[in-house]
């Protein structure tokens, strides 16, 4: 099976990112053929400082070898040291109806959020189609903010084979509906753009500042509380297993729980969670250069395996001649 997802180096990377798409990615990497990239020329979109996009793309490097994803085991890179993306893209667009662009949840959003609607922005989608299909990935990791996407990829795909016969392979989304959409500490979805994420790496004063910030009802402590509705449990529950999950909630039902102890304890969990992955990641830091060989070699894989369909589609729209 051929696994495939990708995520934008917009900021640092959040709790969200981590339980929504990287976990489950480093997960596959013994079983399936994983494809892992970092959406660089995505963050063109809304990154206008080539500085931070250059250095948060390297971040975005440590932190997926950090978190053990392994380059020998899966395929590894930079979306932008591929042309082949930005080619299959164009071709692409010819297959894309503006009305499918048009009912695009994620560009609605942003325009709703005050982002000048720039082309790079509506035709996001046909970039992220052609990502996927390059490769003939089967299925798709992401959180459910993702979902439409997926179903434009298809779109797109479907209009293509309709045209030149079978080519792409129509991709599956994996949403693991537990994980779909983690909070963030205000309660609506964790994003890099909201300013509620929760960062893995975060030094641990601020660590503590956010997680203290986490937003609760306003329920005396001698009152039984509901662990489905609250936020806090909702990122609690994401680090424990059943056990300790199931022996919070029967805290948060009988009268006396303080939501500032639980958070004090949240603290020390997550801080701990990522511990081990936080020394890997200060010595991977200090060689940013091995970083780069890194994912130059994984480029050159992804490349190799991008070539049979990206040759298959020139030959068929007439670009080699
Ligand atoms: P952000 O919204 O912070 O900019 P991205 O759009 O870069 O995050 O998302 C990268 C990956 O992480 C995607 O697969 C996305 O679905 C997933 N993801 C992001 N935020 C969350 C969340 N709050 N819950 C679950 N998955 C998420
Ligand atoms: N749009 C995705 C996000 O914001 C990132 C992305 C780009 C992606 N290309 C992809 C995800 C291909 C999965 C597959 O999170």
């Amino acid at each position: 099976m051929r696994t495939l997802s990708g995520i934008q180096p917009s900021g640092s990377l959040h709790i969200g990112n981590y339980f929504g798409m990287m976990n489950s990615m480093i997960k596959r990497q013994n079983d399936d053929e994983l494809f892992c990239f970092i959406v660089n020329l995505h963050a063109l979109t809304t990154v206008t400082d080539g500085r931070s996009l250059a250095r948060n793309t390297l971040e975005a490097a440590l932190d997926f070898l950090a978190l053990g994803l392994d380059p020998e085991k899966s395929c590894f890179w930079v979306q932008g040291d591929v042309a082949e993306h930005a080619e299959l893209t164009w071709v692409l667009h010819n297959y894309t109806p503006m009305g499918l662009l048009e009912r695009s949840h994620s560009y609605k959003d942003k325009i709703a959020n005050n982002l000048t609607p720039n082309h790079g922005l509506f035709a996001y989608p046909v970039l992220m189609a052609a990502d996927i299909l390059l490769y003939q990935a089967d299925q798709v990791p992401v959180g459910r903010d993702q979902k439409q996407h997926l179903e434009i990829a298809r779109d797109i795909a479907g209009a293509f084979n309709y045209v030149y016969g079978p080519t792409f392979t129509l991709p599956e989304p994996a949403i693991d509906d537990s994980l779909a959409v983690i909070p963030g500490v205000d309660g609506r979805k964790m994003s890099k753009s909201y300013n509620n994420a929760i960062d893995i790496f975060t030094p641990y004063e601020e660590l503590k500042k956010r997680v203290m910030s986490i937003v609760t009802d306003a329920k005396g402590v001698n009152e039984p509380k509901d662990p489905d509705s609250c936020n806090l449990f909702a990122i609690y529950r994401l680090f424990v297993g059943d056990e300790v999950r199931t022996e919070l909630k029967d805290r948060y039902l009988t009268p006396g729980l303080k939501y500032s102890e639980v958070k004090k304890e949240l603290v020390e969990i997550i801080w701990n969670y990522f511990a081990p992955y936080r020394e890997k990641r200060e010595k991977l830091a200090t060689r940013p250069d091995d970083v780069r060989d890194v994912l130059k070699a994984g480029a050159a894989k992804a490349r190799r395996c991008a070539e049979p369909t990206i040759n298959d589609v020139r030959r068929k729209v007439g670009l080699i001649y």
